[in-house]
């Protein structure tokens, strides 16, 4: 059993908090006290991490949400789960990082491992975290470091913490060690990897793989509309190859904290060796030209024109099941359907709210565009909500298909 003191407690921190502290004892340190006052009030406010089990852990003494970065001394492992979004040039942001760095650097006493679980470009963890550790460290404590990339799909229940391999390394052997040792006490199988790099470059590379796919499939959506074929039948067709095909889906686009980010990471990281990243750069923008042509084809749809029509989109949450709305693409739909005049509402219960509005009631528009399919929709209610139904998830029968 480890002291352990987990850094962000969003949807990758409070996570493996809830794993981790069925062995160790488990500090959730967030820099908004909000947050850190309903954890230890044993409110979660992550799908897939229950308040019961958080209120248990609570009361077994093996958690505790914590504000005060001092509360840091003396943690023997310390886990780094901080945002590492992209600025305004679409550059790596990584001032959560350092701020983490800071805290870490400030506070720890005593030698202790230093993990990064927050995705970032190969190198981050020898060539960024050890030394910003080191510069704020009064004491200059020698400190191990390692990375074990998160994996974690919030709300997916079928593969979780501690049945999805991990990948992992250390920047010496004992700092491998010690990482496998934390991370088998609750996780099935744990991957080494020869170098930090590797495992940053590997995280890097599964999203890009699903970005590209992504931006492949919706491609596809629109040559296939354009040539007078169901996408959805060709693709359950293609998808009866039993090997050396992979089925994605179209949509509206990519939302999330990692697909239509992480990849501009591996891009950024690329140019600074000056190579392009030719198939990354071209992804993101077919992915972000999809709320465009979803608009085009409701409003070829519906006369020529939106304007003064009433639309409402149904599903703001980037992805089924969830209240994240980081970077969903159902923000870009609803400005392009703002700027052809269209007076728009949003209808999303388990988003609620979101950018000061409220989820409106189901129904009262002409025209609907269902983004994100939630499973508590059901699809009579769906298609009774408006005259004319746009589903950009393929999976309603009856609306008109992407
Ligand atoms: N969400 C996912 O599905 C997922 C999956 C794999 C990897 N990741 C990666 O994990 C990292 C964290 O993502 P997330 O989704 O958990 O983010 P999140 O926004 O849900 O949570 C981050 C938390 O960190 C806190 N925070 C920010 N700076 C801090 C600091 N200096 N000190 C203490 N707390 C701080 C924030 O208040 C927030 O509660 C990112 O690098 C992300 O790319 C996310």
């Amino acid at each position: 059993m480890a002291k352990v003191t987990i850094i962000g407690q969003g949807y990758v921190g409070l996570t493996i908090a809830s794993f981790a502290a069925n062995h160790h004892t488990v500090s959730g340190f967030d820099n908004r006290a909000d947050i850190v006052e309903n954890l230890n009030a044993g409110k979660s406010h992550i799908e897939g991490v229950a308040s019961s089990l958080l209120a248990q852990h609570i009361q077994n003494k093996s958690y505790v949400a914590i504000c005060d970065p001092s509360s840091l001394a003396g943690a023997e492992i310390v886990v780094i789960a901080v945002p590492t979004p992209l600025d305004e040039d679409r550059k790596p942001d990584l001032s959560y990082l350092e701020s983490a760095c800071r805290v870490i650097g400030e506070n720890l006493t005593t030698p202790a491992l230093i993990i990064n679980e927050s995705t970032s470009f190969p190198g981050t963890v020898r060539d960024y975290i050890k030394p910003t550790v080191e510069k704020f460290s009064k004491n200059k404590i020698e400190h191990l470091y390692s990375v074990s990339p998160e994996r974690v799909d919030p709300g997916r229940e079928d593969w979780n913490q501690k049945n999805t391999p991990r990948l992992y390394a250390g920047l010496t052997t004992e700092a491998s060690d010690k990482t496998r040792d934390f991370y088998s006490t609750f996780c099935d199988q744990l991957v080494e990897v020869s170098s930090p790099e590797v495992a940053e470059a590997a995280k890097l590379f599964e999203n890009t793989f699903r970005q590209v796919n992504i931006a492949l499939v919706n491609e596809f959506a629109v040559i296939s509309n354009s040539l007078g074929i169901s996408v959805n039948e060709t693709l359950q067709a293609a998808n009866t190859k039993p090997y050396g095909f992979m089925k994605f889906t179209p949509s509206a686009g990519v939302g999330g904290h990692c697909i239509p980010v992480d990849p501009s990471y591996l891009s950024y990281a690329a140019n600074q060796k000056g190579i392009s990243a030719s198939f990354i750069d071209l992804a993101n923008q077919v992915n972000l030209d999809m709320p465009k042509y979803v608009v085009n084809r409701v409003e070829a749809d519906n006369g020529g024109s939106l304007k003064g029509k009433a639309v409402q989109v149904i599903g703001v949450a980037y992805k089924p099941n969830v209240a994240d709305v980081r970077e969903t693409p159902a923000q870009l739909v609803i400005e392009e359907l703002k700027s052809r005049g269209a007076t728009v509402s949003w209808h999303d219960p388990i988003v609620v709210k979101w950018s000061g509005e409220s989820s409106q009631p189901l129904g009262g528009s002409q025209i609907a565009v269902l983004v994100t399919r939630h499973s508590i929709f059901q699809a009579a209610e769906l298609l009774a909500s408006a005259p004319y139904i746009f589903d950009t998830t393929g999976t309603l029968e009856g609306a008109v298909k992407l």
